[in-house]
C-alpha cells in the first residue's frame, strides 16, 4: 500500500499564481477588512459589496494558472497516496491535476443558497449578483465559510491527517483555527514539513523540518526528495 501524505495549504502556495495572501498586507485583504466581506455581519450588512468582492476574486482566479509547487504535489501522486487539504477557495490545486482535494473553507467558483445551504451550484463564469436566486427563491451567496461561520470539512480533514505518514505545510500562517490546530493529529512521530519564507513558529514537535523558502522552489525541492526515498 502506498504511504500518505497529507497536504496543508494556504494563501502563500498561490501567491506565485498572482493571487493575494491574506495577512501579508496589513490585514487588509486587497484593501478591505477582512470582516467587511467575509463575514455574516459583512453579508447582513452590505451583500453587494460582499459579492463585488468575490466577482473580483473570481475576476482574478480565472486570470491565472497553476504553478511550479501545485504541479510538483501532482508529481507525489506517482509514489504516494496524496491528500491535499486547502484553505484556498481557488481551484488552483485541481486545474494543476491533484486527484483529492479538500476545500475546507469553500470554493470561489460555487453559489449556495441562503435559505438552504445544501443547494450548492457550480459557477463557470465570475458573476453572482443581488437578485441571483436559488431554486427556492432566495438570495445566492459564495459557498465560502465565513469568519465566525463552521467548518463542515473539519473533521474529514481530521481524520485524514490522523492516518498521514507525512505532513506538509504550505504557505499558511496557521493563525486561523480549526485549520491551523489539524497539526496536533497528526501522529507523533509522522514528519512534519512547514515550507514558507516567514515560517510560523510550530511547538512540541518531533521530526519538524523547516523550508523557509518560496513554495515554487520549496515544493519542487522537497518533491523530489520523497520520490526519491
Ligand atoms: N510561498 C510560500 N508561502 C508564502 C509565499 C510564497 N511565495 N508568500 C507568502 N507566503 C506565506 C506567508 O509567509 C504566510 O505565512 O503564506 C502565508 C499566508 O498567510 P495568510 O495570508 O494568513 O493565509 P492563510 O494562512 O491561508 O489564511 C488562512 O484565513 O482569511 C482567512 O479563510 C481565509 O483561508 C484563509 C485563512
Amino acid at each position: 500500500m502506498k504511504q500518505k501524505i497529507v497536504v496543508l495549504t494556504g494563501a502563500g502556495i498561490s501567491a506565485e499564481s498572482g493571487l493575494a495572501t491574506f495577512r501579508d498586507a496589513n490585514g487588509l485583504w486587497e484593501g478591505h477588512d477582512v470582516m467587511e466581506v467575509a463575514s455574516p455581519q459583512g453579508w447582513q450588512k452590505n451583500p453587494e459589496l460582499v459579492l463585488e468582492f468575490y466577482n473580483q476574486r473570481r475576476k482574478s482566479a480565472l486570470g491565472v494558472e497553476p504553478n511550479a509547487a501545485h504541479k510538483a504535489l501532482v508529481d507525489l501522486e506517482q509514489k504516494f497516496d496524496v491528500r491535499i487539504i486547502t484553505q484556498n477557495v481557488d481551484n488552483l490545486h485541481e486545474r494543476a491535476g491533484s486527484k483529492h482535494v479538500l476545500h475546507l473553507h469553500g470554493k470561489l467558483f460555487e453559489s449556495r443558497s441562503t435559505k438552504d445551504e445544501s443547494l450548492i451550484y457550480p459557477m463557470e463564469g465570475w458573476e453572482l449578483n443581488l437578485g441571483d436566486l436559488c431554486e427556492k427563491g432566495s438570495q445566492l451567496r459564495p459557498n465560502i465559510v465565513w469568519f465566525g461561520e463552521p467548518v463542515p470539512l473539519i473533521e474529514e480533514a481530521a481524520e485524514e491527517t490522523m492516518s498521514a505518514d507525512y505532513l506538509l505545510v504550505i504557505g499558511t500562517s496557521l493563525q486561523v483555527y480549526p485549520a491551523a490546530g489539524l497539526l496536533s493529529f497528526a501522529p507523533h512521530d509522522t514528519p512534519i514539513y512547514l515550507i514558507d519564507p516567514n515560517a510560523p513558529a510550530v511547538q512540541h514537535r518531533r521530526n519538524l523540518t523547516i523550508l523557509q523558502e518560496k513554495a515554487t522552489v520549496g515544493v519542487p525541492k522537497l518533491v523530489e526528495q520523497l520520490l526519491s526515498k
